[in-house]
């Protein structure tokens, strides 16, 4: 694999590959020094063309942990601002020598695109409405992990709700979750579903309360209000009342039973409890899980390819 630009990039034996790739991650970064030199001499540089926090930072320590070189480029400060074009940044930020390219940006399509004008491996950070592939990988890992699963997924209720049609973290998790054998129910009012979910492999529901006691797992999306061109819901009240999580449905979920948000949270839309205080909240593991995801991603691209524990000289 030379690039992750799509969980389409990714078969069956390749996603659960990189989950144990994690697991070994982990355990490096429960050490009281976590960082190994098995990146040293690969630089990584972050381009994010849309704001982020999360999942720049955790790049950014996973490069760290490696030992990898950063570089990051901020839009607001770059000549992005004088009309550079995307393909001159990318020629020249290459031409700097760099191994591998983390692109979040607004268009779809966009990793690939770059991926044409520099020889670098392409991580996909997130493009439109499109793909997140290491989000969805982060999500399998916490699942994996909280729940203790073994192989793969089958057996498994994940319901995911709210803003499907803009989500890139919805499309990316349904193709991993699917891959890996889970069941997987869209939960939404049907303004904020896809036109069409032909080859989606989900069943769909437009009532959270038909579906909360019988699930796994319960993932909740953002309202993406800055990708809405009008109203879709009547009122983020009213949405919230229908689609969110209230204490009385906290109430009904299994008692094993997760609850997942990628964040950013807005707090009385699709979460209206205090995640702090459900005992099945993933939500700050899904954050900590996400730095070993993103190790294991960028040593499956650069890393020497000789496998975790028989790099020369021991570099984990
Ligand atoms: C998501 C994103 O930007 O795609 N956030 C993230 O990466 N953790 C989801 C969102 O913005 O709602």
């Amino acid at each position: 694999m030379s690039h992750l630009r799509s969980i389409a990039d990714l078969d069956r034996d390749r996603a659960l590959g990189l989950l144990s790739l994690a697991d070994s991650m982990a355990e490096i970064n429960a050490r009281p020094i976590p960082k190994v030199p098995a990146l040293r001499g690969r630089t990584v540089v972050s381009l994010f063309f849309e704001d982020s926090t999360r999942t720049r930072l955790s790049f950014e320590t996973a490069a760290k942990r490696l030992s990898a070189d950063t570089m990051n480029f901020s839009v607001s400060t770059s000549s992005v601002n004088k009309g550079e074009s995307l393909r001159d940044t990318i020629e020249t930020i290459t031409a700097m020598g760099v191994d591998a390219f983390v692109v979040r940006h607004k268009s779809t399509g966009v990793p690939w695109q770059i991926s044409r004008w520099t020889d670098a491996s392409i991580v996909n950070a997130g493009d439109g409405w499109h793909q997140h592939p290491t989000q969805a990988l982060l999500d399998a890992f916490t699942i994996r992990r909280r729940l203790s699963v073994t192989g793969d997924f089958a057996g498994l209720h994940v319901a995911i709700v709210g803003d499907i049609k803009h989500s890139r973290v919805a499309r990316s998790d349904v193709q991993l979750l699917t891959l890996l054998g889970a069941k997987v129910t869209l939960v939404a009012p049907a303004s904020l579903l896809p036109p069409s979910l032909e080859g989606w492999g989900v069943e769909v529901s437009n009532s959270l309360d038909a579906v909360i006691d019988r699930i796994d797992v319960l993932y909740l999306l953002r309202m993406q209000m800055e990708r809405q061109e009008q109203s879709l819901v009547p009122s983020l009240g009213e949405y919230s009342v229908r689609f969110g999580l209230t204490e009385s449905r906290a109430r009904r979920l299994q008692s094993h039973a997760l609850v997942m948000h990628p964040g950013p949270m807005n707090r009385g839309v699709e979460i209206v409890v205090d995640p702090a205080e459900l005992p099945g909240s993933a939500i700050l593991d899904q954050v900590t899980n996400g730095v070993s995801v993103r190790m294991a991603v960028l040593f499956d691209l650069l890393g020497s390819g000789t496998g975790l524990h028989e790099t020369s000289g021991g570099a984990l």
